[in-house]
Parts: C-alpha cells; structure tokens; sequence
C-alpha cells in the first residue's frame, strides 16, 4: 500500500519507519525542510537530534530508499495514496482544552492537495496524534468542505512511550480502529495485516468516537493509577513508622488483579501525555456538564507530588533553603530519555527558586541540552541561577543538599559519590527511591527525605 504519514515527530517517524519495515510504501512529509533533510541522511546523530528513539535510526537506514521515503512536497507524494496518517501536534491550551490550531491549519492544506488529485482510489484519513472526542467527524466537516472526493476517515490512536516506542509500534498490545464504514476497516486490515489474528495482540474495531475515548481512558486511568499509589501507599509510608513501601508495594500487587506498573511511587508522573490528556478529558466532560472531581483529584495529587518533598525538607528536616546551592539530578521526565515537557524537575527546581535557593547545579545524563532552552533565562530571570554539569558528581561538589528527580539508573549508585564528595549533614532529597543504600548514609549523619517513607536525619 502506498501510506502517507504526515507529520515527523516522535509518533509519526516511528510509526513510519515501523510500517515500512512490513514493505509498505511509506512517505513521511513534513513541512520542516531540516528535519527531512536530517532524516534523509540516515545518519543516527541527524536523526536523534529530533527523535531519540532506541532502534529507529537502525530501521530508517534500513527501508530508507527501498519502502521509507521522506519529502516536504505533499503535492508530488498524495497521488496514488491510499492512507494519510495524521500524526500532527496537538498541544494544550491553557485551560486544558487541546488546542487544533496546527491540526486544522494541517488538515486544511492536506485537504486541498487532496481534492485536486487525479487518481480518485478512495483515501482513508487517519487521526494518529491524541485528539479530542468528535474529532475524526469534525476532520470528516472539512475534507467535504474542500470537495474532497471517496475518502474515509479513521481514528487510529497510538499508544507509545517514550525511550520504547519502536518495541511498543512493533509489538503493541492492542490496535485500536475506529471507522464509520467496512472498506476503511478493510484498508486498516490491510495496513495492519500483522496484527490481525496476532495471539497476544488484541485488534479491536470500533467507532470513531470510541477509538478516540479508549486513548483519553486509557492514559487518564494510568495517571490515576500512579496518583492512588502516590496519594495513598506514598502517604502510608510517610505517615508511621516501620512501613516499608517496597513491602506494601509487593503485597499489594502480589494480587494478579492489580498491575505494578504504576505503583512505584515518584516526585510525579511527567512527559508529553498525561498532564495534557487528563486536563483535556476534562474540559471535554466539563463542557457537557459531568462532574470531574475523580479526575481533578489524580491531576492534583500528580501536581502536589512534584514538590512536596521540598515542604518535607523544611518541615522534616528543619533545612534552611534561602541562599543554599541544590544540585537537581535527573532534568528529563524519565530515564533514558532528553524529553523535558512536563517533568517533575521543571516544578522541583521552580519551587527551589521560590524558596531563596541561591544555585541550581543541574545535571542530566541526556537532557541537559533541552533543560538549558527550558529554563531559559529571557522567560524567567531566576533561572541565571541554573549551571549544567557533565555528571552527577560535578553537580554535587560545593552544594549544599541534593534533589534527585528522576529514575535514571546511574543514580543507583549514588551513595557512594555522596560519601567521597560532601560531608553530613548533607541533605538527600530521593523524589525516585534510587538510592537502595540509603539507611547506611543516614547512619553516617546524612540526612534523607524520600518519597514513601519518613524522613531520616541524625535526630530520629
Ligand atoms: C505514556 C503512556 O505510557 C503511553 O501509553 C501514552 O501513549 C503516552 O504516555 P510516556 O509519556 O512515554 O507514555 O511515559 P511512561 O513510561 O508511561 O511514564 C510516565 C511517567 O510516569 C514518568 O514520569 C514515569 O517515571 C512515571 N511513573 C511510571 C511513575 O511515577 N511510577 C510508575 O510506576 C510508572
């Protein structure tokens, strides 16, 4: 099949690249002649300078020329096609909605490529990127508004995470297809074939409607899943003595009903998806008039999570934060990734500004490149305070207590650098429980705020 696939970030070059490896003719198109340039090399660095994703640079120089073609003129490329993947950016607005002004503006122009084809095969649409409910309908209002000609349209939701979304396109656990009509079911089927009748991998055909509620569902029970166990077991082991949340986490999932994902308790869940689809489901039921307290507590729980350890430090530790110097360790949303939308360490390190913390030192493995446009000083003056490191020990000289605010796994081993660079009572902020070793620092006077247990100083 000859598949468009517009839109090259995160989503759309991994499922381009992956659909190309099962001899599909796949154009990616973007509008940003540098990426496509970038990608056209199939050099790993140019690649992973816009989408660092394990193994994608391997397929894209692999199908590149053979089944993976990129190109910035759609005009040239439409002709001939039988789907479009809309994998476009759909950020938030302020008030949580989505905001669909590139998606519009997107679709617009895609539309009047489209209505001007000369080969009239039907062309099955197909939303990818995470889009409010009603969307597919509302793209169906403007491809017949351009006079667009035999198309279908299709809401396809992805459901990949980052720093694993090659395995999660090759291997997903379930495809989920909404379309009004069987021919487009067919065209999926047909994009899709390796996944039909697949043992482990669930193909649900539905509406729409329903594809596009199952994406918002899905990562809002996730969120809500992580904010039970953040509200709840975290708060349990906070609260009385002898608790051992790793204990409480084990017997609980034990119970095959109940997953572990998601109980490992954090300073907060961050990235891309989350925050933005919990905030949009929520306007979206607002607006019909259903009550989303349920919802608003998970967002909530998730936003207090990401600095209450610092109110702990205060309260628990009696730490003075005024003119200190905190080195924040782990700058990205999670391990292995340079990702910095949403990350805990953009509120930690906000909140650490606004309690009189003379000096950041800030280090991340991967991120400490996308961090410095983040916390970028023309936005907010206070951020002149941030230096960036090339390792956590750098990081850690001459200051005064650490914040650790990610689950890179070289932070495992962090005691140890504690103990040779700075001398007790030196504070250990662990928003990750990273640290397996942490009561033998504290016996040596270090003092340690992690989340899930009470805090440990000289005193107690
Ligand atoms: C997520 C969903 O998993 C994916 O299906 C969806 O399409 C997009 O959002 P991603 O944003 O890449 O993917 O991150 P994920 O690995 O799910 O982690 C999200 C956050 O939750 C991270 O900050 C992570 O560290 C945190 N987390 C995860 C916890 O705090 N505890 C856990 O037990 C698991």
């Amino acid at each position: 099949m000859k598949i468009i696939v517009a839109g090259t970030g995160y989503v759309g070059l991994v499922h381009a690249a992956v659909c190309s490896e099962y001899g599909h003719e796949i154009y990616a198109y973007d509008n940003d002649a540098r990426k496509i340039e970038a990608f056209t090399t199939g050099e790993a660095g140019a690649i992973e300078r816009y989408v660092n994703e394990p193994g994608l640079a391997a397929i894209i120089r692999e199908t590149h020329g053979r089944y993976l073609f990129f190109s910035t003129d759609l005009e040239s490329i439409l002709e001939g096609a039988d789907a479009i993947f809309l994998c476009l950016p759909t950020p938030p607005n302020l008030n949580g909605s989505t905001n669909l002004t590139c998606y519009d503006a997107a679709t617009r122009q895609i539309a009047d490529v489209a209505a001007r084809r000369e080969d009239t095969r039907r062309l099955l649409f197909i939303n990818k990127s995470t889009v409010p409910i009603g969307t597919a309908r509302h793209l169906e209002g403007i491809l017949k508004e351009h006079e667009v000609v035999n198309f279908g349209v299709c809401s396809n939701p992805e459901f990949l995470a980052e720093g694993n979304a090659v395995d999660d396109a090759r291997k997903p656990d379930r495809v989920v297809v909404g379309c009004d009509q069987e021919q487009d079911f067919k065209i999926m089927r047909r994009i899709y074939s390796q996944f039909i009748h697949h043992v482990r991998i669930k193909y649900i055909e539905t509406t729409p409607e329903t594809a596009e509620s199952i994406k918002y569902v899905a990562n809002t029970m996730l969120l809500t899943y992580i904010s039970f166990w953040n509200g709840v077991g975290a708060k349990i082991g906070e609260s009385f003595p002898n608790v051992s949340i790793d204990d409480l986490r084990m017997g609980v999932t034990a119970d095959t009903r109940i997953s572990t994902w998601g109980s490992f308790v954090s300073n907060g869940a961050g990235g891309s998806c989350f925050g933005k689809d919990i905030s949009s489901l929520i306007y979206q039921l607002r607006r019909v008039n259903v009550n989303t307290k349920m919802l608003e507590a998970s967002y909530e729980v998730n936003e207090f999570q990401k600095i209450y350890l610092v109110d702990r430090a205060i309260n628990e530790a009696r730490f003075a934060f005024n003119n200190k110097t905190i080195a924040v360790l782990g700058l990205a949303f999670k391990k292995r990734t340079n990702d910095m939308r949403d990350a805990s360490s953009i509120k930690v390190i906000e909140c650490l500004l606004g309690r009189g913390v003379a000096k950041i030192h800030a280090y991340d493995p991967l991120a400490n490149e996308t961090a410095r446009v983040c916390f970028d000083p023309e936005r907010n003056i206070l951020f002149e305070k941030i230096s960036y490191f090339d390792s956590a020990k750098a990081a850690i000289e001459e200051s005064d207590g650490l914040f650790l605010s990610s689950d890179c796994e070289e932070f495992r081993g962090l005691s140890r650098t504690i103990e040779e660079t700075v001398k007790p009572p030196y504070l250990v902020i662990d928003g990750r429980r990273m640290i397996p070793d942490y009561k033998e620092l504290t016996e040596k006077g270090y003092t340690y705020i992690a989340v899930g247990c009470q805090a440990m100083t000289r005193d107690n």
